[in-house]
């Protein structure tokens, strides 16, 4: 059952509690001062307090407000004699459960008891939630190390906390949704709601309605009415996901809401006003779609105040093995596998392999590769067969040509220094077969690891 704590200068009510809950299944502790009660509550775990509201030093008064300052879950229950009614009542403004008038009536207690139980759990329930959705959502579980991962992040670090629009852009399985959400939880609105919305998956009349809400009678089927997207995002965060997908007609009263902050529901007349961050996503090129006349420019100037490019997994191998590491973990955990490492010639094919799926593809290989396996380490055969084959193809679709700032040397020594990391790699940290595979002498391998500032304890896995 549940830890009581029971509070009374007067022995005898301590004692009847103490009899009375003890043998309602509770654990009982007592004090019978409010000092003594907070000595208590420093050394274990209570759920719920019993106080009297009158007795010296700093009363009941005192005991509540330092557990509402330091055990904000712990639910209070004064008691108090005829005399002192109207500070129990003070007591509930600043915070109390509950208070009961002595005598008290063994039901009476024991009802008020179970109804401050069941607060007591709803309210670890939520902040175990909140703690669960900071952890899925904050930063922690967002994975990149490459410039272009650290120059996404600085730049949602430095629009969070405005209400700018934002525009999140980026091929397929990017990360467009979870940065999305992340912006909602590092901004000054994350307590507020944050929705989302797929303007792809609805035809124009129905998208409406979602957006905007309808009347009830607005058309055949409308039985109640609806609060539509915006009204529920009010005070919070609207994502709009696929934004690119926006029938022109839903375009064209999306830009009018956006422009006055208010709108109608669906058959409704009287005018609403939500207040709403809009973050818009897209896998499509917006500018294209607008050249094309798919899309209206000036809703395009509109969302997009603020963009941030979301690069595909190929521009940024280097963080594969950090994502690899990262999903490892996760579906370890959630799959209740034991498996901790991948051998470095699997690795390397994940590094090699073109993502056209970008991180979504990486996750699933990584995922199935967990349920799979059947050892604590992953290998090759536990890739699925595309991903084994098409491997290292795009070593050879590289332009020939220079890039901005580069000379034969940078490339070279890029290409020399991507080929020390393979062949550590594939030889799993043995120099000396590293340096045969590269045709070159231990003494020379030695030399390039120590130009390159190659550790080889973050290149070798499994
Ligand atoms: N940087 C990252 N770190 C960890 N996980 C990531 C990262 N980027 C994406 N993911 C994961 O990859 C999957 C796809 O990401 P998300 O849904 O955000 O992609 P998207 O850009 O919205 O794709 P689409 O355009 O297809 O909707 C999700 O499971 C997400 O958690
Ligand atoms: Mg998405």
């Amino acid at each position: 059952m549940a830890n009581i704590l029971v509070v009374d200068d007067e022995r005898a009510v301590r004692v009847a509690l103490d009899v009375n809950l003890s043998k309602a299944g509770h654990t009982v502790a007592l004090a019978d001062t409010g000092e003594q009660a907070l000595a208590v509550l420093r050394s274990q775990a209570v759920e719920v307090v019993l106080t009297d509201l009158m007795m010296p030093g700093i009363g009941g008064m005192g005991l509540l407000a330092e557990i509402r300052r330091c055990w904000p879950r712990t639910q209070v229950i004064m008691m108090t004699g005829h005399g002192t009614v109207e500070r129990a009542v003070e007591a509930m403004r600043l915070g109390a459960h509950d208070f009961v008038i002595k005598p008290i009536a063994k039901a009476e207690i024991l009802a008020i008891l179970s109804r401050a139980l069941r607060e007591h759990a709803l309210h670890t329930q939520v902040a175990q939630l909140q703690a669960a959705v900071t952890e899925r959502f904050g930063f922690d579980n967002i994975i990149g190390n490459t410039p272009a991962m650290l120059a996404v992040f600085d730049k949602v670090n430095a629009v969070a906390n405005s209400d700018a629009y934002v525009l999140l852009t980026g091929p397929t399985g990017t990360g467009k949704e979870l940065i999305g959400n992340a912006l909602h939880f590092q901004s000054d609105r994350r307590q507020g709601p944050l929705v989302q919305i797929n303007c792809g998956a609805l035809p124009s009349g129905l998208l409406e309605s979602e957006l905007f809400g309808h009347e009830r009678g607005a058309f055949t089927g409308a039985v109640r009415q609806h609060k539509g997207k915006f009204e529920q995002a009010d005070g919070g965060t609207l994502l709009l996901d696929e934004v690119g997908e926006l029938p022109l007609e839903t375009q064209v009263k999306l830009l009018r809401v956006l422009e006055s902050g208010d709108f109608q529901r669906v058959g409704g007349t009287a005018t609403i006003h939500a207040d709403v961050r809009i973050v818009a996503a897209t896998n499509r090129k917006l500018r294209q779609e607008v050249a094309d006349g798919r899309f209206r420019e000036d809703l395009y100037y509109r969302l997009n105040v603020f963009e941030i490019s979301l690069p595909a997994l190929a521009e940024r191998r280097e963080d594969i093995p950090l994502l690899v590491e990262h999903f490892l973990l996760k579906f370890a955990a959630r799959h209740k596998k034991t498996v901790s490492a991948i051998s470095a010639g699997a690795m390397n094919t994940l590094v090699q392999h073109a993502w056209p799926g970008n991180v979504r593809e990486l996750e699933h290989t990584v995922e199935r590769a967990v349920i799979l396996s059947k050892k604590p380490t992953i290998t090759a055969f536990d890739l699925p067969e595309p991903i084994h084959t098409t491997s290292g193809t795009h070593a050879n679709t590289a332009d020939e040509t220079l890039g901005e700032g580069e000379s034969i040397t940078t490339v070279l020594r890029a290409k020399e220094r991507e080929m020390v990391i393979a062949a550590l790699r594939a030889e799993n940290g043995v120099q000396a077969r590293a340096a045969r595979r590269l045709g070159v002498s231990r003494a020379n391998l030695n030399y390039r690891i120590q130009k390159f500032g190659i550790a080889i304890k973050d290149i070798v896995y499994g």
